[in-house]
């Protein structure tokens, strides 16, 4: 069933049901889905609506969307339980304070920018729902990584959420630096007395990023050195007899203990240790404070710069090692955010070195068990794909930036069932920038132009240099 315009005026709408209504505007009212609307029935009070879907017909565009609520006499409250149907209602953009009462008083709602249809509103998202996981997809250069920055930039600002950043491009190490295009000096001076520790393989002005190897449940040592409890049982248990000992021991006095032992398994593991050139890795803590006791301190953020390496497999020691800590002590229950960038390095299905399957194990452990324990995920990726389908399974906030490749949004669209499909559809025409929040962390799936980083960029692509 559909108006006429010329019955009411240039837009207008009817409702059976008070939940949902349809709409006729004139083509040049450029509706788009995810667009705010007051309907203002010709009996009853005002109402708060968004469009789901809109098509061209007969020269008229032409859509249904969803009813929110009754926007209270005063426009000071909506009343998002009671709707009411109406036989003809007019339509106009509801503006930014009316947008505003979604939130209601108590909740807290992150500003990361404006509203893609309802000119500059405040696209918010509410704080207090980042304790389940979140999935942000996007493909590469849709701008994932600098939403991300402005979405952790507001956590610090408004919530005592600690942050644990996984940073495969040194994207993020310059989170305590403030844009200096940013004149807000309030805002600076909070962001700046905030505790952010930034922690790199090796960088004159950074904290190193270490593991103790000792500190490694025996597990994750078998991984580092490639070893299956039964394939390799006789290397395995020369490695549970190193464990006992290992306490007092650096990298430099291992190799001499084993050969002592005079074993074949334990020269065995000798090998393995120096053809794997394990000990070299400089990840190894010795003396300097570990990534763990960082962790466990909870400082405001934690910024772990992943990609500065020699050896690929110590970005995945440092992971393994910070996320096995972190389950370990999950009965403390002491909150903290897992942000993981290019999540598919972490959690991909398709990788299969030792390492590679511990940390996704943890990972998936953590998706499916860690929300009461206070461990959530925050994970970023190009293609649902790349990351562990019981992960993605698991996230309960979504957040699509531009996408083109519609086996990848027919995918997001049959786990993250609860997104209109006419606003899914929209993702490939997103500019960069331009996001779809849905789930639990905005009232109402929303699309947005993200704002702008209130502090500096890190990484960033290296320019062709001209004559
Ligand atoms: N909202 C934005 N405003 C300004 N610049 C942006 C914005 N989003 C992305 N960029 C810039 O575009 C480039 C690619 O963005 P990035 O966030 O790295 O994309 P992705 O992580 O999805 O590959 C970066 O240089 C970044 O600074
Ligand atoms: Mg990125």
């Amino acid at each position: 069933m559909t108006v006429a315009a010329n019955e009411t005026g240039p837009e207008s709408a009817v409702s059976l049901d008070g939940r949902r209504f349809e709409f006729t505007a004139p083509i040049d009212a450029a509706v788009e889905p995810g667009r705010f609307v007051v309907l203002r029935p010709d009996l009853g009070g005002a109402q708060l609506g968004q469009v789901d879907g809109v098509a061209l017909e007969g020269g008229m565009a032409r859509g249904d969307g969803r009813i929110l609520g009754i926007i209270s006499d005063d426009g000071g409250a909506l009343d998002r339980d009671r709707s009411r149907g109406f036989g003809r209602a007019t339509v106009a953009d509801a503006d930014a304070a009316t947008v505003e009462l979604l939130f209601g008083a108590a909740a807290l709602g992150l500003p990361v920018g404006a509203f893609l249809d309802s000119g500059e509103v405040p696209a918010r998202l509410l704080a207090n729902r980042f304790n389940r996981h979140t999935f942000w997809c996007g493909q590469s250069g849709s701008g994932k990584t600098y939403a991300l920055g402005v979405v952790l930039e507001q956590l610090l600002l408004h919530t005592g959420l600690p942050l644990v950043i996984f940073d495969p491009n040194a994207d993020f190490v310059r989170l305590r630096e403030p844009d200096p295009r940013s004149a807000d000096v309030d805002t600076n001076a909070r962001l700046a007395a905030r505790d952010i520790r930034v922690l790199r393989p090796s960088s004159p002005d950074a904290q190193p990023l270490r593991v103790r190897f000792v500190d490694l449940p025996p597990r994750a040592k078998g991984a580092v050195l490639q070893l299956d409890p039964l394939d390799d049982r006789d290397e395995y248990n020369e490695l549970v007899h190193l464990e006992a000992m290992i306490g007092s021991l650096t990298p430099d006095t291992i190799v001499p203990r084993l050969l002592e032992r005079g074993t074949a398994a334990a020269r065995a593991l000798v090998a393995r240790m120096q053809n794997l050139r394990v000990l070299d890795w400089p990840v190894w803590a010795v003396g300097a404070e570990a990534v763990t006791d960082v962790v466990e301190a909870r400082p405001d953020a934690t910024v772990l710069d992943l990609g500065g390496f020699a050896y690929p497999d110590e970005a995945l020691v440092v992971a393994l090692a910070v996320l096995d800590d972190l389950w370990a002590k999950r009965e403390q229950r002491r909150p903290v955010l897992l942000v993981i960038d290019e999540a598919h390095n972490l959690c991909s299905p398709d990788q299969s070195s030792p390492l590679h399957i511990a940390v996704r194990e943890r990972l998936i452990q953590i998706a499916a068990e860690g929300r009461k324990f206070g461990l959530w995920l925050l994970l970023s990726t190009q293609r649902p794909s790349r990351v562990h389908p019981s992960i993605v399974s698991q996230c309960d906030n979504l957040a699509l930036m531009k996408m083109t490749s519609p086996v990848d949004l027919d995918e997001l669209a049959t786990v993250f069932g609860f997104v209109p499909a006419a606003m899914l559809e929209r993702s490939p025409r997103f500019r960069q920038g331009e996001a779809l929040f849905a789930g639990g962390f905005v009232p109402v799936p929303t699309m947005a132009r993200m704002g702008v980083r209130l502090t500096r960029e890190g990484g960033g692509d290296v320019a062709v240099p001209m004559r």
